[in-house]
């Protein structure tokens, strides 16, 4: 056997000739396909026109996974168009040439293999995939606002069919290797003690390529490609808006014009990445994806070992922290004072787990994770103890006084709470410092943000501690300063009482949720009141109100006096049945007020301007990335901060002043955008 090494790769050829080359980018814990590692693959392939070896597999050297995609930081040095273009054509370029080798070629692929990694993959003649949970296979592009540009969309929808194909792409997620196997986009899912069995076997006695076949080829077809294109894009309108989003539907242009020449549609999918990436859209999405990557390291695992997990209120959000942190992997026991508590959080959690896990070992494994703990014994072993009993100070201080002696000494100890302030709280507690606030979303699941709440006596331990919890479970840390509302609610409530006005002023709910969702709010704010319940609203409402000047509209106290609290009672703002929203009308004929949006959007985005001055948050990328993540604010405007600075602080600041003059003292602008340091 000989090995050579090279930067980023290194390569070693058998006994049977096979030359296998290891993906090993320098200085990284994964690999991407940066320029750099790409050329180098180029000078690698170029070697074996000379000395051909007999097949190559291509695999990686890192634990964490196969090539996890095109490197994003070059996203951000790009130049122009022209210059994305070059660097997009020398990629396929290189993959160009791995297609053209006179010799079966494999990917050999465990972890992730994603974007970039995935259409190198495409690039071998065949695929092997670990049959593992861990591994990963995806084209996630849409999700940065662009789609494939390394020959991804040429190469995978004959393999796989036009449907699965476009799914994929247009979808974003990831494949597990034997849902891969199934649609034909590996040729084989094994288990890793087979894995170069596998490969060697494949080169040296080289199947029958794979290719869709029958429907599958038809779909691809040049007199079906209008119909399926047209299909396809009224489902990607459902979920996302064209002058929001526009690399979906750039993508299915892509595909119904050129997929009959392929030479044609590498250059045009070339100069359509080229363009999106350069775009608003695609800029903001990377930011977005930057931030993410920012607040994961806010947390550093290492901080903390946790095994056990103690939650102590198995109601709406106990239940769910409870729930999802076994489903990560912990040894969770659930406290509560009700029987029937419990058991609504075992088939809460069982539901869950069908599915996200789908595998019944899997389901059952996490299920058996989950403990019921009437009595609370669990408090005692616990690594990290969390409290979600009811919004009550009396009923926390008394909880908190009759734990604190079993806790073990470095236990970290967090509450739920979402309005009661932590210097409250910790009175009850002889080592006040130790308390510490892991705010949550519901539903738990879904929302990756997690306020991590800094009472004045919260020690800096306790915080980091609490940041690198959220890091086992996987969701998204952001400390904030213990005031009314943090982050989160504190700027979701202005604008959701601006949505209420405007219904209170005869706007019907259905025009003012369109409004928000023209702009790129996931979900309406009149929905979103009656989602969380409308007692809750008015709830944070009332306390917000206390202390910022923020009156509640007559409208919402009245719907909650008459015991329509939102879905969970089947009326709110909306009508429901099982949960589900009823119709409402669509109120064609009816011209709503010019400023709608404005009302609602401006006082969200003057209430970020407060919580930045104030030091809620840090830095204002950081309140980016907790808006975007806390409450789905338009991720393509790349967050209220970046916004407003793309907008116009100033012009911004204006339409304030109007607001303020036609509808009053809600809309006063806030010191800080006078501010110039903070933006
Ligand atoms: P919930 O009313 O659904 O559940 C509270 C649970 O705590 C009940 O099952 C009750 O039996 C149990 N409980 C009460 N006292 C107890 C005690 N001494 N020992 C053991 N169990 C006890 O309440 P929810 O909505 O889950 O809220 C819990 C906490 O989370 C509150 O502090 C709330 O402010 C906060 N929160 C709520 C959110 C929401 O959307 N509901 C969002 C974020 C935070």
């Amino acid at each position: 056997m000989t090995e050579q090494s090279y930067q980023h790769w290194r390569l070693e050829r058998d006994e049977h000739d096979i030359a296998w080359l290891y993906a090993d980018k320098a200085n990284a814990g994964a690999n991407t396909l940066s320029k750099a590692v790409l050329e180098e693959l180029y000078d690698i392939l170029s070697q074996f026109n000379e000395d051909r070896p007999q097949g190559l597999v291509i695999l990686s050297a890192k634990a964490s996974g196969f090539i996890a995609g095109a490197d994003i930081n070059e996203f951000t040095t790009l130049g122009g168009q022209k210059d994305a273009e070059d660097l997009i054509g020398r990629g396929q370029a290189v993959l160009d040439r791995l297609a053209a080798l006179d010799m079966p070629t494999v990917a050999l692929i465990h972890g992730f293999c994603l974007g970039g990694g995935m259409e190198l993959a495409l690039a071998c003649r065949y695929r092997i995939a670990d049959d593992d949970p861990k591994t990963k296979l995806g084209l996630p592009e849409v999700n940065l606002g662009i789609h494939p540009g390394f020959g991804g969309t040429v190469r995978l929808p004959p393999l796989v069919g036009a449907p699965a194909a476009m799914d994929m792409m247009l979808g974003g997620r990831s494949l597990s290797a034997r849902a891969a196997q199934r649609m034909g986009l590996v040729d084989y899912a094994v288990p890793a003690r087979h894995f170069k069995d596998a490969a060697r076997a494949t080169v040296l006695r080289p199947p029958a390529r794979k290719q869709a076949t029958g429907w599958k080829a038809w779909t691809n077809h040049k007199l079906v490609r209008p119909l399926l294109a047209r299909y396809l894009e009224k489902q990607v309108a459902k979920r996302a808006r064209k002058d929001h989003y526009p690399a979906p539907y750039a993508l299915i242009e892509l595909w119904k014009n050129h997929m009959d020449d392929p030479r044609r549609m590498m250059r045009e999918e070339a100069s359509s990445v080229a363009r999106l990436v350069m775009g608003e859209t695609a800029q903001s999405l990377v930011r977005v994806f930057f931030l993410q990557e920012r607040m994961k390291s806010l947390g550093d695992k290492k901080e903390i070992e946790v095994k056990h997990v103690h939650v102590i209120g198995g109601g709406v959000m106990g239940g769910d922290i409870a729930a999802w942190c076994a489903m990560r992997g912990l040894h969770v026991t659930l406290q509560d004072r009700s029987h029937e508590a419990l058991a609504r959080v075992v088939k809460r959690a069982h539901d869950l787990y069908r599915k996200r896990l789908k595998q019944p070992r899997v389901i059952q494994a996490a299920m058996d994770r989950l403990m019921p703990d009437i009595q609370g014994v669990g408090v005692a072993k616990a690594d990290v103890v969390i409290e979600a009993i009811f919004e009550d100070v009396d009923a926390k201080q008394a909880l908190y006084k009759e734990i604190e002696p079993k806790l073990k000494k470095d236990a970290v100890l967090a509450t739920n709470t979402s309005s009661i302030p932590l210097e409250t709280l910790c009175k009850a507690l002889s080592r006040p410092s130790r308390l510490v606030g892991l705010h949550f979303f519901n539903p738990v699941a879904k929302m990756q943000l997690v306020e991590i709440v800094k009472g004045t006596q919260t020690a800096e331990k306790a915080v980091k501690q609490a940041a690198a919890f959220c890091r086992h479970i996987e969701r998204l840390p952001l400390p904030v300063k213990s005031a009314p509302g943090f982050l989160v609610n504190r700027v979701l409530m202005p604008y959701l009482l601006e949505a209420v006005t405007l219904e209170e002023e005869g706007v019907p709910a259905t025009v003012i949720d369109k409004a928000a969702l023209d702009f790129g709010m996931p979900m309406g704010p009149i929905e979103l009141a009656d989602t969380v319940g409308l007692d809750i609203c008015l709830s944070v409402a009332r306390i917000l109100s206390q202390q910022l000047d923020m009156p509640v509209p007559g409208r919402l106290e009245q719907l909650v006096n008459a015991g329509h609290l939102g879905r969970k009672s089947g009326t709110g703002f909306y009508r429901y049945q099982n949960g589900k929203k009823l119709f409402s009308g669509e109120h064609k004929a009816y011209t709503p007020p010019a400023d709608i949006t404005d009302r609602m959007m401006m006082r969200f985005l003057n209430e970020t301007v407060a919580c930045l001055r104030e030091g809620i948050v840090d830095e204002g990328d950081l309140l980016d990335g907790g808006v975007i993540f806390g409450t789905g604010f338009a991720p393509f405007r790349g967050g209220p901060m970046h916004y407003i600075r793309k907008t116009g602080r100033a012009q911004l600041r204006h339409r304030l002043e109007t607001l303020e003059t036609q509808h009053g003292a809600r809309f006063r602008v806030d010191a800080g955008w006078d501010q110039a340091d903070l933006f």
